[in-house]
């Protein structure tokens, strides 16, 4: 960007926001350029979604001030934040997944006929020229049900568009992408900054960060630390103003001893979706299982787990053959499961965390509360995992997304299951806490227990897992041991180049 261009679209000065005693933004002061790609990034819980809530006219800030293209607001209701052109695309998707692609860029904004009818031909004519301007190949007519996490991101985009956004946030986009898919989104965000639409990015990823960010805000405990040029600070210098500490990129665990076969898998296979996946996992062990979005890891382990049902093979459990037709048997039987979908993970929103949190180990045990025991286990978790809350009995729906995925980890950790799977443990989880999980899943590993590990976070996967087992379009294509693969060997196996 020229230094010529930079016009201010948006800023924001002093803003403040309480909820209760959580100070959520103290004294914010943030702008925005036209055409530039500011990100913000900061700990789970340092304010970031609020500062977008308020300006997308979702919270009322308690002080400060909004000045959107020159005008100056003391709050935007949610109507004059739409009007100035502003788009917001949440941390989880907002679509109507049994419309089509068209009628969901069109809902609100139909287009109608003379007689006041929705003009469904003319509404996919329109949704395939935005679309074709952007060289997006989504058909127009397809139900979003049908549509990839990566499909639905993009179509949000494109929705957004349509309204004639000039300023765009976008919070956490990717985190349900694989690699290729979160590189046609870098490319979209680039060719819509090229436009001049100004972008507010929130992303725990610092590769994307510094891949399309111009500027880059970091907020801790809702304060803003500094705003730095992406092109002259490193790493190391935007961590270090988060956490206040060097983060390791790699984790460096500690080597645990392997035991007996916990887990038999032999020619595993569900219709179309994979097949004939075999393999062993043993006490001790972190198995991890790579691959790009769509070769079926997630549809292997929610077979595994009883959640969805096989069409061949066998799952052996402690040397018993395991055919479980429901989440309750196989959690009945000592397995554990945190599924890669937040609103699949059963959250309680308005229960207490302590509830949330202790829900597990009362359920699987069948046993009466002890509930002393039980507080002072779930305040241990807490502290470990660093979940910034106002307290066990808050609601568990006002933590930030990240603190409620960490709590739903703590969750599982509280049951006495043998056997762990953890689909994208870390998924919207800030880089501090992603080491404090991948200590407590060695400490696992430790008492003996299995665990199965998908991600898509390359370095997670290398330096957490013992051995990888890669997988694509439903197959098993080979096995590797974690100390001897590169990232790049890695991600060739992904894609099927190497
Ligand atoms: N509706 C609410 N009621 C009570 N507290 C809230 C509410 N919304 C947010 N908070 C609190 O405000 C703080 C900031 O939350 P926010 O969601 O903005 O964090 P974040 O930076 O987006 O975190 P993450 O990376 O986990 O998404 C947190 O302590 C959170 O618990
Ligand atoms: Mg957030």
């Amino acid at each position: 960007m020229k230094e010529q261009d930079r016009r201010d679209v948006l800023a924001v000065q002093g803003l403040r926001k309480t909820f209760g005693d959580t100070v959520a933004l103290d004294n914010v002061t943030f702008n925005l350029y036209a055409g530039e790609v500011h990100c913000l990034v900061g700990e789970n819980g340092a304010g970031k979604s609020t500062l977008i809530k308020i300006l997308s006219g979702a919270e009322r800030p308690d002080k400060g001030r909004i000045i959107a293209f020159g005008r100056e607001y003391g709050r935007l209701t949610p109507g004059q934040s739409l009007d100035l052109g502003i788009a917001t695309i949440y941390q989880d998707v907002e679509l109507v997944t049994s419309l089509t692609v068209a009628d969901n860029i069109f809902l609100g904004h139909e287009v109608r006929s003379r007689f006041g009818l929705i003009d469904y031909p003319a509404q996919n004519r329109k949704a395939r020229e935005l679309m074709d301007s952007l060289n997006i190949g989504i058909p127009e007519t397809a139900l979003v049900e049908h549509l990839s996490p990566a499909q639905q991101q993009t179509l949000q985009i494109v929705k957004a568009l349509h309204i004639s956004a000039k300023i765009l946030i976008m919070d956490e986009p990717t985190s349900s992408l694989g690699v290729e898919e979160t590189r046609a989104l870098m490319g979209l965000v680039r060719q819509l900054a090229a436009r001049n639409i100004g972008i507010i990015y929130i992303s725990h990823y610092f590769e994307e960060v510094f891949e399309i960010g111009d500027r880059i805000t970091v907020l801790k405990d809702g304060q803003v630390v500094n705003t730095f040029d992406a092109r002259s600070t490193d790493l190391a210098t935007i961590t270090r103003s988060m956490i206040g500490r060097e983060p390791a990129l790699f984790y460096d665990r500690a080597p645990v001893e392997t035991g007996a076969v916990i887990l038999k898998v032999r020619g595993l296979g569900r219709h179309g979706l994979f097949e004939d996946v075999s393999f062993d996992l043993h006490r001790g062990e972190i198995l991890g299982f790579g691959g790009v979005v769509g070769a079926g890891r997630s549809e292997l382990m929610n077979v595994i787990f009883g959640a969805d049902q096989r069409s061949s093979g066998e799952v052996i459990l402690n040397g018993v053959p395991a055919d479980f037709r429901a989440p309750r048997q196989s959690i009945g039987k000592g397995v554990a499961m945190l599924p890669e979908d937040r609103k699949a993970l059963g959250l309680f929103d308005l229960r207490p965390v302590l509830e949330n949190m202790a829900i597990v180990s009362n359920e699987a045990d069948g046993l009466i509360l002890d509930t002393r025991k039980e507080i002072s286990a779930v305040e241990t978790l807490i502290n470990r995992l660093r979940i910034a809350t106002a307290g066990i009995w808050q609601p568990i729906g006002f933590l930030s997304g990240g603190n409620q995925q960490k709590a739903i980890l703590a969750r599982w950790l509280l049951s006495h299951a043998q056997v762990f799977i953890f689909d994208e443990p870390t998924k919207g989880v800030d880089i501090g806490a992603k080491q404090q999980i991948y200590e407590l899943m060695v400490e696992l590993a430790r008492q003996g227990k299995g665990i199965l590990m998908v991600s898509s976070d390359m370095p997670e996967l290398i330096s957490v897992s013992d051995r990888i087992v890669v997988m694509r379009d439903g197959r098993q294509v080979t096995t590797v041991d974690s100390k001897s693969i590169t990232e790049h060997e890695l991600l060739g196996s992904f894609l099927g180049t190497c």
